[in-house]
């Protein structure tokens, strides 16, 4: 059974319809890539799976339900979360107050927050400096956050999604600006995850993405032209003709 499914998702901005009847299954487990050109939709159809976008048309059957136009708020609540939308990281405060913060957002009201001490959510806290170890920071966890570097602040944005226990992780263009060194870094992190969370990754480097998809969907100007396994969408005419530039197999 599919963990998320979209019928007919569509987004339209006016005259543009950025993402146009996308239907589109992702399994429980699996890595599941979304691929496309610059403008394709990619970003926007992250969007509609978080709320921060109303659709058009279409739904988002979630875990059974239908979660079309519900509140991103509800929607992370219900399992949802996404990284790399330059999440509000608090400069000064530590590392692991930051992710600690945000699974509390997430667990509780935010009533009660001045007064409450970490030390009164030991599992909180725990998850916290858990997220923090699979992202390889647990030894920075007492550093005030504003002196991470970028590819550190990257890795504590993906804390910060798993520290919320996310049923489905979203992660837009994870090594997006990234020096090689901390793109390799991020490469093997989102290897790591692999079959322990429900991954859509949007990625443009494309041995990354044939090398560790289950399954990849290929947009273009707003549709799903292409959907199949790595070799699948290495082979499909269309898909090369539209994007992949005759890139060769591996
Ligand atoms: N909020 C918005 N208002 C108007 N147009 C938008 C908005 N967001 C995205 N677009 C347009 O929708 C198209 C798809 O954008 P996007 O989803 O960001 O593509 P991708 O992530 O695949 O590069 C682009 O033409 C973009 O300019
Ligand atoms: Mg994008």
């Amino acid at each position: 059974m599919p963990l998320v499914r979209t019928e007919g998702l569509t987004k339209a901005f006016g005259a543009l319809t950025a993402v146009n009847a996308v239907t589109l299954e992702v399994q429980e487990g699996a890595l599941h890539s979304v691929i496309g050109p610059n403008g394709a939709g990619k970003t926007t159809f992250f969007n509609l799976l978080t709320g921060q976008l109303a659709p058009t048309a279409g739904r988002i059957v979630f875990d059974g339900r239908d979660i079309a136009g519900t509140p991103p708020h509800k929607i992370a609540h219900l399992g949802i979360a996404r990284s790399f939308q330059r999440t509000s990281i608090f400069p000064t405060l530590s590392i692991a107050d930051n992710v600690w913060l945000a699974a509390f957002a997430r667990h509780d009201s935010w009533r009660g927050l001045a007064w409450r001490r970490a030390d009164r959510y030991p599992e909180l806290l725990e998850r916290a400096l858990a997220a923090l170890g699979e992202v390889g920071l647990a030894d920075k966890a007492g550093q005030p956050a504003r002196e991470i570097s970028h590819g550190e602040q990257r890795q504590l944005e993906l804390a910060i999604a798993l520290a919320a226990a996310p049923r489905l992780l979203l992660l837009d263009e994870p090594a997006a600006g990234l020096s090689p060194d901390e793109t390799q870094k991020m490469v093997g992190l989102v290897r790591k995850l692999k079959g322990r969370y429900t991954i859509v990754l949007i990625e443009h480097k494309i041995g990354v993405v044939m090398s560790m998809s289950d399954r990849i969907s290929v947009m273009h100007f707003g549709s799903v032209i292409a959907e199949g396994t790595p070799a699948e969408i290495q082979r499909d005419a269309e898909v090369r003709r539209a994007y992949l530039g005759g890139i060769a197999p591996p």
